[in-house]
């Protein structure tokens, strides 16, 4: 595809070389992301961070991102600050803050519409998440460290067999994450939910059409017994009718130190979107896991920003011009980047 000026939506408009495009011009980020490197290519442009649902993590390394290339960033947060609550339309929005910005990123409740605002959007718009449907960067980020943590351990994506565990009827991270494998060949997909919030049918239809095997379990130990990836994923709590709903699943699927000692291969890498919730009620992913060398949440986290990074100087049409506006770090880099 020809990145420059497009939006991105949906997992479904890129092609194998869109990604390994991206993840090229994501691994030449590494130098600025690390601060080894500082950028201006983006000095003068701004972004509109529209986020009309709760985010830490994507919100603030979609700032971070466009930061790190050089642009500002203007932050709009939650319906009740924004004329959205006065009754002002999405199309009406978009049309009036596209004038204020040069790429907007949004994340909104509704299923589809970050793909209605971008319709209305006279610059380029990133989906953030869209309701249950898509997160596509985050589906991006998340294959980024697969391939990552696989080839440090000698493999890759081809044939590999991943897990995804919780809820995969209302997760968007998993929803665009099954549409990205399916660029991929011959992996073994191993789908672990109540069966009240297993993954929609068809996209297990779409991942089986890919050639990749699948099965549907409800039972986590036997389904993290053989793969190279686990993937939990949090109860999406804000998508169900009440907090006693979502109550019946949470704590379902637990993952801690000695259940991964008895039950996965040695070299299992855990994978989780974030964030992780940690009340004693849910508690997905135990503290326990911390020290654990194959816990990749934060390493997945950190990635983020570089694929962000990617996006952003691949839409904006300046990832051959990031190395040419570069400058030496003036301060004390912070440890252990
Ligand atoms: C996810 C999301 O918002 O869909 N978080 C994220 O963006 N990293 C997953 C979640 O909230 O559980």
């Amino acid at each position: 595809m020809d990145f420059k000026g497009s939006h991105i939506l949906s997992i479904q408009q890129f092609e194998q070389d869109d990604i390994d495009n991206i993840f090229t011009v994501a691994d030449a980020m590494l130098p600025y992301a690390r601060r080894q490197k500082v950028t201006r290519v983006l000095e003068g442009a701004i972004m509109g961070n529209m986020f009309f649902e709760a985010s830490t993590r994507t919100r603030v390394s979609f700032g971070s991102a466009f930061n790190l290339l050089g642009g500002d960033v203007r932050e709009t947060t939650g319906f009740e600050s924004s004329a959205i609550a006065k009754g002002e339309s999405l199309y009406d929005t978009a049309r009036v803050l596209s004038g204020y910005s040069d790429v907007v990123c949004m994340r909104h409740p509704k299923a589809g519409s970050v793909a209605e605002f971008a319709e209305a959007s006279r610059v380029p718009v990133i989906n953030g998440g869209d309701g249950s449907n898509e997160h596509p960067t985050q589906a991006l980020l998340d294959l980024y460290t697969i391939r990552k943590e696989l080839a440090s351990k000698g493999r890759g994506v081809d044939g590999s067999r991943i897990a995804m565990i919780g809820d995969l009827k209302f997760g968007r991270t998993v929803h665009s994450l099954c549409k990205l494998l399916c660029l991929y060949k011959n992996i073994h997909v191993s789908l672990v939910s109540p069966k009240e919030l297993s993954m929609p049918d068809e996209l297990i239809e779409t991942l089986r059409s890919s050639g990749h095997t699948v099965s549907v379990s409800e039972e986590l130990t036997a389904s993290i017994a053989n793969v190279d990836i686990a993937y939990s994923t949090r109860i999406q709590e804000e998508r169900f009718q009440s907090r006693e709903e979502a109550d019946l699943y949470r704590g379902r699927f637990r993952l801690n130190q000695s259940i991964y000692t008895e039950f996965c291969e040695p070299n299992t890498v855990i994978m989780h979107p974030l964030p992780r919730d940690s009340r004693a009620e849910a508690n997905e992913l135990d503290v326990d896991l911390d020290k654990n060398p194959n816990l990749a949440i934060f390493r997945q986290a950190d990635n983020g920003v570089v694929v962000r990074m990617a996006l952003f100087a691949l839409v904006l049409d300046v990832a051959h011009l990031v190395d040419q506006y570069a400058q030496d770090v003036r301060w004390f880099p912070g440890i252990g980047r």
